[in-house]
Parts: C-alpha cells; structure tokens; sequence
C-alpha cells in the first residue's frame, strides 16, 4: 500500500517523542581511542586468533554497535530518543560531601557522582538504554544477557520495555539466590530471569555436569547468554559491561562531571576513585578526565578500586583472554584472572568477574590510571561511614571506590579535590548492609 497523508503513521518505539530534552544533557558520548597515544590492541577471533572483521560480530550485535566498538571518533552523536531517556535522570548529581568531610576531618574536597538517581538505582541504564535502542531500530525483537547483581538486568529490562524489545537475563547463581529482588525489578518490566549456570544452554549443562554445586559466575552467565542469541536469528546478545562501546556510552558521566566541577569553581578533580568490575563505570567516570589531562595538561590522577577477592587489575596477567567461561566471546586484551576463575560470593555481585575491559586494561597499562584492591569489610565500613554522613547507602560495588578514597582523603595533608564515582545505591542490597552492620 502506498503511503498517502490519510494513512495512520504507526509510531515506532525508536521515534523520539519530541519532548524538551534539558541542555545539560549531553549531545554526544566521548570516545577516549581518539586521544590515546597508542591504539586500543584489537579483538580477536577465538579460531584465527586475526583482529575480528564486523561480520564476526554481526551475530550478536547490531550494525551501529560494532562500528562504535572499532570507532576512533573522539565525539559520537547521541539519537535524540535515547537522550529523552536519560532526561529522566540526566544529568545525574555532583554533590559536595561536606558533611563526610567534616566527620572524616579532611583538607580534602570531597565531591560524590550519583548515579543511584536513575530508575533502577546505578549507572547500568547509561547504556542499556544505548544498546536497546540500535538493537530495536535494526529489527531486533529479542535481547539476551547475563546479570550478577541484578543491577545490570534490571538496567536492560528497563531499556527493553521502553524501546519494545523482549529480554532474557541469566543471572549468576549466588546471586539470584540472594538477591530475588532485582529478578522481581527484572520481572516486573516483563524479562525472563533463569539462575546460571541453567539446564536451558549447552554451555550451561557442561558447567552443571562438571560442577553441579557451582555458585556461578558472570564468565558462565555469559556463555549462557551468548548461545541463547547465536541460535535465534531474532536476538542478540547485549553485554552490560567490558567492551569498548559499553565505555562510550557510560562517557555522560564524567562529561557531566567536568562541567559540574567548572561550575563548582573547580579547576580540576585532582584524585579520582571509581569501582571496577568489568570497568564500566570507572570507564565513564575517568576517561572524559583522562582526555583533558592527554589534551589540555589537566594532571588528574584515576584509581581504580576492586574488590580483593577478585583482583583482576593488581594481581590478573594482562593478556587475550576469553570473555566468558565457554570460550564463545572473542578474546579481549585485559587483565584477567583466567576464564575459569571462580570468585568467592562477595556482595558485591557485580565485580565479581574475571576480567577487566581492554580499554581501562590498556589505560593502567600505559600508566593513565593506577589501581587498588579492597577487601569487603573495609569495603562495608566506608559504605556504612558514607550512610551515616551523607544520607545515601551507597552499592556494595561503589563502597569499593568510597573505601579507597576516604583511606585518601585521611592522608591529605594540602586541599585538593577528591571525587568518588557513586555508582548506585545499595536500597536493593540492605541485607548485605545488615550482614555487616
Ligand atoms: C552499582 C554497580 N557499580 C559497579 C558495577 C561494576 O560494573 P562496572 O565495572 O562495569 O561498572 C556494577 C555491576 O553490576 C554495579 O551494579
């Protein structure tokens, strides 16, 4: 049928709706490739071991995705509907932790980014949002992924929901067990939530068969997740953290903070602490930062903070390895820990993984950024110390960055400004707060 002015126009989910977007909404993610001196090392394919060609990637991701994973474009245009979604909670806070400052009695600035304000409370939906819309605008109708936590399925449920796209979320055993909310986040905005490793996968049943009483891992639920797209020609697969595109979009964050830090008066952030699971967060957080110090002579210094029982930056090689236990994804160079490493069930869900991005990899690599390793209890008491100060119970994963940093801002002894990457709130995680407290 031709289209003539009577026919009804059916408006499609990726249509933005033309509401007014703020201007303090970002207009473009921040891509730190262009400003590297030396080039990300490629993604290669797991048989050939030569860097992946688009068709590699095609499979499990769509068009605008992959070229955004290889892009050296120091700026990449946001659509306009995805940035009517942020509007719902962009720009997310700077705020002064001066009450913290006054308990801790430091010379220090302290400044806090919250990205607990979005819907499901952490930074995941930055973006969820992204990969949901360029997976529905090529006609994708179903996305499936792995979640540790909750805080990232949560996260793609949402985006789902909103862009019109159906989705499947393995969730890592010792989480799932412990954590039935977020699965009921996930739920209510209509995603299916399997425990992984599950009996619906091939990966998962070697898993089971080989460790029937395993607690799971992202590495397996990614292998779950992975098979589940590969064999529906319908789906893809849509990864919350680790690749370079998943860097891109979390670059709201730290563009926001440098201009909420100018407005504060601030010439620079001088320290900066952020969690590091698959390094998404820290990622969007430093790298904006990263670039002004590569382009401008800005001399902030970047920490990364992991968590002690899965130490993949401080104690992992840096070499290609597997994204996932099966060995399906393309190996990454990273600091990693081996694909099989198992961590320890630590309350922070989300860092449990055995690698790190190749793009946060290869920034501790050239000495743009250093990182530490925190153990939980000291992890915990900064994020109780936090709560009591600031009003907000921080992530279990963002009490990581908070520990690193209050240990900081204690041995100041000139002002300087310190800011931590609050990558969510722990509302959802109140039963490991009283575990601890
Ligand atoms: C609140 C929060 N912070 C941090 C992370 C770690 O992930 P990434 O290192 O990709 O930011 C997660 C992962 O689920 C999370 O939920």
């Amino acid at each position: 049928m031709a289209l003539t002015d009577e026919t009804p126009v059916t408006a499609r989910s990726t249509d933005p709706l033309g509401t007014v977007i703020p201007s303090t909404v970002p207009t473009h993610w921040y891509n730190l490739a262009a400003d590297l001196p030396e080039p990300v090392p490629p993604h290669l394919h797991p048989g050939t071991r030569e860097p992946l060609g688009p068709e590699d990637l095609a499979p499990l991701f769509p068009a605008a995705l992959i070229a955004q994973e290889v892009s050296t474009e120091r700026y990449v245009e946001i659509p306009q509907t995805v940035r009517e979604i942020y509007a719902l909670w962009r720009p997310s806070p700077l705020i002064r932790a001066a009450r913290l400052e006054r308990a801790i009695g430091t010379q220090a600035r302290i400044y806090y980014k919250y990205e607990g304000v979005s819907p499901v409370g952490s930074h995941k939906p930055n973006t969820a949002v992204a990969q949901a819309y360029y997976n529905a605008v090529e006609g994708i109708t179903r996305l499936t992924t792995e979640t540790g936590a909750g805080q990232w399925g949560a996260s793609l449920s949402m985006a789902c929901a909103l862009l019109g796209l159906t989705c499947e979320v393995w969730q890592v055993r010792a989480s799932y067990d412990a954590k039935p909310y977020r699965r009921f986040q996930m739920e209510t905005y209509g995603s299916v939530c399997h425990p992984s490793p599950s009996d619906l996968t091939e990966a998962g049943r070697a898993i089971l068969a080989e460790h029937p009483d395993t607690t799971g891992s992202l590495g397996m639920a990614i292998s779950e997740a992975v098979e589940a797209a590969v064999k529906d020609p319908g789906a893809h697969y849509s990864l919350g953290s680790v690749l370079n595109h998943v860097m891109l979009h979390q670059s709201v964050i730290g563009q926001e903070v440098l201009v909420q830090l100018a407005d504060a008066g601030e010439r620079q952030a001088d320290t900066v602490f952020g969690c590091a699971g698959g390094g998404s967060n820290l990622a969007g957080l430093t790298f904006p930062l990263i670039g002004q110090n590569l382009r401008d002579g800005t001399t902030t210094r970047v920490v990364a903070c992991e968590p002690a029982a899965c130490p993949s930056l401080t104690q992992g090689e840096y070499r290609y390895d597997h994204g996932d236990v099966a060995g399906l994804t393309p190996l990454l160079k990273m600091h990693t820990l081996g694909k099989d490493f198992v961590p320890p069930s630590i309350h922070a869900g989300g860092l449990r993984y055995h690698g790190m991005a190749p793009m946060v990899s290869h920034a501790v690599n050239l000495g743009l950024m250093e990182a530490v390793a925190v153990d939980q209890d000291t992890a915990f008491a900064a994020g109780v110390e936090f709560a009591r100060a600031e009003g907000i119970i921080p992530a279990p994963e963002s009490t990581h960055a908070v520990a690193a940093a209050l240990a900081h801002a204690r041995s100041v002894t000139e002002p300087e400004v310190v800011v931590i990457g609050l990558s969510g709130n722990g509302v959802l995680d109140l039963p490991a707060y009283s575990s601890y407290v």
